[in-house]
């Protein structure tokens, strides 16, 4: 089953939304399969946006992950990283709609609440670099028969 990663960053565990951010994943129809309260080291931010390396907003956005903890998360389901993308809305919450997490919540680029993966591959790339494999947990979901056929 496809997975995706996500991570509410910084702002979004300062001011109270994780649970109101979790609701909306899990009333959505998204399992649950991995998730870890965690401070980012450098380290690990710069190879998240290893291939952000050189542009303007690089540094400042690895510092933004690495100064308050952060909720790394790993969510399953069918179509669930492209379903995550539309939850999110669009990067720049300046542009995002106000029916999605960022429209919501966010003001500002430099702090745009929750993070997710842009494709499987990318998914496979950062559920690795965050977490170990038996975090990932296997369990059968009541309700998943009512989601899709
Ligand atoms: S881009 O414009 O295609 O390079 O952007 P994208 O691949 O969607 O992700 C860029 C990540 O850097 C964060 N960020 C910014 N992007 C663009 N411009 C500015 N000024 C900026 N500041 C920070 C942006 O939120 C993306 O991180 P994630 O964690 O994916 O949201």
């Amino acid at each position: 089953m496809e997975k995706t990663f996500i991570m509410l960053k910084p702002d979004a565990v300062q001011r109270g939304l994780v649970g109101q951010i979790i609701s909306r994943f899990e009333s959505k129809g998204c399992k649950l399969v991995g998730m870890k309260l965690i401070k980012v080291n450098r380290d690990v931010a710069e190879q998240h946006y290893a291939e952000h390396k050189g542009k303007s907003f690089f540094e400042p956005t690895v510092n933004y992950i690495m100064s308050s903890p952060v909720v790394a998360m790993v969510w399953e389901g069918k179509n669930v990283v492209v379903i995550a993308r539309e939850l999110m809305g669009a990067t720049n919450p300046v542009s995002a709609n106000p029916g999605t997490i960022r429209g919501a919540y966010g003001m500002d680029i430099s702090r745009n609440i929750i993070h997710g993966s842009d494709s499987e591959v990318s998914a496979k790339r950062e559920i690795a670099l965050y977490f170990q494999p038996g975090e990932i947990l296997e369990y059968p979901k009541a309700g998943e028969e009512w989601l899709s056929e």
